[in-house]
């Protein structure tokens, strides 16, 4: 085992050439640390700001000083229809049909909205199944749910646990336990990459199992859109929704996607919390009673669309359609790739220097199994490291008690900076080894 990161540098170099044209790191804002751009691994959180970004919503800002109200029909993009500029982007993002996919409000209010359509339990198929550790807002969501329909949240959430010792939960475990439960279960909603491991679950296999038996799947895509390449309308998925600030880029509290597929988006009858702007375009405006639902994933909206967050999404969906996600993921695969193995030199770095193993990776090894993200698990030392590397320009994050998330993203990060990463980390653990 080799134990200098020091041949790894001009991999590096070989490999940022190597995936050249995948990069759009200089149609980015870069954050500085001393001078210099800081190593941001934190496009799981928030992405940065794209240099197209301004011009765009400046374009929205300019409209309303100089047209008022008329900037609905008639500025350059109205905003009656501002949403649509989005659409087509969107379905090629996450591998749907147009009609499948809207825009509109944030992440956790269309999760609401979607489950009132999609979770309609009855007193035998009640039950929701998810990862015990969810990202907090849907295990509200799905509590509140659950008992706005007479449920308790005890008896009618079915969590997913990792096997001990492990952090993930393994494919064939989710599919017995949708088959052992297949006659309680309303509903599987699961992430589609889990924002505390990294682990990207097998979507396809799960949705073919619950639609096996006839039970609704929703996915929460947070940390799948804008990462990894995905199939929702082919792999029948019923419903998703994710936000788009992370790997999309979109800018703090943006807005969110809604995915809904055909053969729901046209059945008017299906209950919704409805609003004006779900409503059949060629009569909102006569003001009427009776609510018609347009005939796609736009009958789910309410309210007219959040112009200013909807131009920074259109400025920064740009960048994801001219590259695509297969050639994002391409170079996302083996950027991720690198920093396994950066990890794995520092670890045996460590080893030689009598400190053990420091760092235990808790995402999955196998790369089909993951996106960008990695989860480091570093007990008791974790906090420390964490606060050198930031010192040092390292933009990660940390998750109590004792995860540090890095994710490079294609888009922006280079294979130069997983390296210098991997320098940092190491001189973090030199520095504490000598007290
Ligand atoms: C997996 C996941 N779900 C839901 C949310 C909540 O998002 P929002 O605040 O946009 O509703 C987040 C936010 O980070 C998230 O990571």
């Amino acid at each position: 085992m080799l134990l200098s990161l020091d041949s790894l540098s001009d991999r590096a170099d070989s490999l940022d050439r190597q995936f050249a044209t995948s990069s759009r790191r200089d149609n980015f804002h870069l954050p500085q640390h001393n001078g210099r751009p800081a190593i941001y691994f934190t496009g799981n959180s928030l992405g940065l700001q794209p240099k197209n970004t301004q011009e765009l919503v400046l374009e929205e800002l300019e409209d309303w000083a100089q047209l008022g109200v008329e900037g609905h029909f008639h500025g350059r993009r109205p905003w009656f229809a501002y949403h649509k500029h989005l659409t087509e982007a969107t379905a090629r993002l996450v591998g749907a049909l147009p009609h499948e996919v809207v825009v509109m409000n944030n992440l956790t209010v269309n999760l609401h909205l979607l489950l009132v359509t999609f979770y309609r339990p009855s007193s035998a198929k009640y039950r929701v199944l998810m990862e015990a550790s969810a990202f907090p807002s849907d295990q509200y969501a799905i509590e509140s749910q659950v008992r706005w329909h007479g449920f308790t949240p005890e008896d009618a959430i079915l969590e997913l646990s990792p096997v001990p010792g492990s952090y993930t939960v393994d494919t064939e475990d989710i599919l017995r336990t949708i088959r052992d439960h297949r006659n309680s279960l309303a509903l599987v909603m699961l992430s589609g990459v889990q924002y505390y491991t990294g682990q990207w679950f097998d979507m396809q296999a799960i949705a073919a199992e619950s639609r096996k038996y006839g039970i609704v799947v929703g996915f929460d895509l947070a940390h799948a859109a804008g990462n990894v390449p995905m199939q929702l309308h082919d792999w029948e998925v019923d419903f998703a929704c994710w936000c788009t600030y992370k790997y999309l880029n979109s800018g703090p509290g943006g807005t969110s996607g809604v995915f809904i597929h055909e053969r729901h988006v046209q059945d008017t009858s299906l209950p919704r919390f409805a609003g004006w702007w779900g409503h059949s375009e060629e009569e909102r405006f006569k003001m009427q009673k009776g609510f018609k639902a347009i005939p796609t994933a736009e009958g789910w909206q309410l309210s007219n669309a959040q112009i200013l967050p909807m131009a920074a999404h259109l400025a920064a969906l740009k960048w994801f359609d001219e590259l695509g996600m297969e050639a994002l993921r391409a170079k996302s695969m083996a950027l991720t790739g690198f920093a396994v193995e950066v990890l794995q030199r520092v670890n045996a770095w460590a080893v030689a220097q009598g400190m053990g193993e420091p760092i235990r990776l808790i995402t999955p090894l196998d790369p089909a199994q993951r996106g960008a993200q990695l989860s480091l698990l570093v007990p008791d030392i974790g906090r420390r490291v964490f606060e050198k590397l930031s010192a040092e320009g390292v933009v990660a994050d940390w998750r109590e008690p004792d995860v540090i998330r890095v994710a490079p993203v294609p888009l922006y990060n280079t294979f130069e900076e997983v390296y210098r990463f991997g320098v940092c980390l190491q001189g973090a653990l030199e520095q504490i080894r000598k007290g």
